[in-house]
């Protein structure tokens, strides 16, 4: 069965413990990634994304339930050996403070491998061919101060492929970014998706950044709510299928209403007073489909 997967998450609950309080931030979640495959997670803040990411990535011990990530078992880890899992599986990519500021460009992408005990010769090589996959070579030699922030979060994306890990998790890292630059920065994230096939699972709280995946999952209260792959079933799915459909219907009623208002049948005060009624309507439909991450 794990073959194919790369990530197969069971029942998983993380509660975090604060003195007195307990928080429970996953609260049963099942999912899995696909060897290759782009996911993304949306839900609103606090609903555990950042957490998830964080046990998958071997950041945090999980409460209870299990978690294997490419034929490794997190659940029953030492934090010596999640230390050493993490090394040589996961590379991550945050919002920000990914890069350090007295370094370049091209020795962020290095830091890593030094910290590896990879020698000199193949750091170099690794860096030039790094640097080219983010389309940042000619800027190898400026500071992350000196970069726009699309321009770092390419660089950071870089040094999470230092290692040569399997495994990309980033954690809103277009939440910073204008719009052009997250698109950007997307991209580039596809590409090593596609092209290096890496397997990658990104948060994004923005509909258009999770479309670039192949799946997107909804989170919510630290479950799985959604899960909006094309080929997926069930009620969410059905959910989907029924906003959608009801846009369909709007659609061919504005049309009716126009067809209407020509044929001297509405006047014009009533033509645009449903006119927009409906198009509001019609608004509030398309926000829950992009809420979704249902490309519509
Ligand atoms: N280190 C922590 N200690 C205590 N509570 C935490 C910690 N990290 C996250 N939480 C809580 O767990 C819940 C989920 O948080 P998080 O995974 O960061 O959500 P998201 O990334 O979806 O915004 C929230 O209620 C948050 O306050
Ligand atoms: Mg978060």
């Amino acid at each position: 069965m794990s073959k194919r997967n790369a990530v197969i998450v069971r029942d998983l609950i993380k509660i975090y413990k604060l003195g007195e309080i307990e928080v429970q931030a996953l609260r049963g979640l099942n999912m899995n990634v696909r060897k290759g495959e782009m996911i993304a997670l949306i839900g609103p803040s606090g609903s555990g994304k950042s957490t998830l990411l964080n046990v998958i990535g071997g950041l945090d011990k999980v409460t209870a339930g299990s978690i294997r990530v490419f034929d490794t078992d997190l659940s029953k880890m030492s934090p010596a050996e999640l230390v050493n899992f993490r090394r040589g599986t996961v590379g991550h990519v945050f919002q920000n403070m990914n890069l350090i500021a007295t370094l370049t460009a091209a020795e962020n992408i290095e830091l890593p491998m030094a910290a590896l005990g990879i020698k000199e010769d193949e750091r170099t090589r690794r860096v030039e061919e790094l640097i080219t996959v983010v389309g940042m070579k000619d800027r190898r030699d400026h500071k992350p101060g000196e970069l726009s922030g699309g321009e770092q979060q390419r660089i950071a994306l870089a040094a999470a492929l230092a290692n040569d890990p399997p495994l990309i998790l980033a954690d809103e890292p277009t939440g910073e970014l204008d719009t052009e630059n997250a698109r950007i920065v997307v991209e580039y994230l596809r590409k090593i998706n596609q092209e290096l096939g890496k397997t990658v699972v990104m948060v994004t709280h923005d509909p258009r950044i999770a479309r670039v995946s192949d799946r997107i999952l909804r989170i919510h209260d630290g479950v799985v709510q959604a899960d909006v792959a094309p080929t997926s079933e069930g009620q969410q799915a059905d959910y989907g299928d029924l906003l959608r459909g009801r846009v369909d219907e709007l659609d061919v009623t504005l049309a009716g209403l126009e067809s209407q208002f020509k044929a001297g049948t509405l006047t014009g005060d009533e033509y645009v007073d449903q006119q927009m009624s409906l198009t509001k309507t019609m608004e509030v439909l398309r926000e829950e489909l992009h809420r979704l991450g249902i490309v519509n």
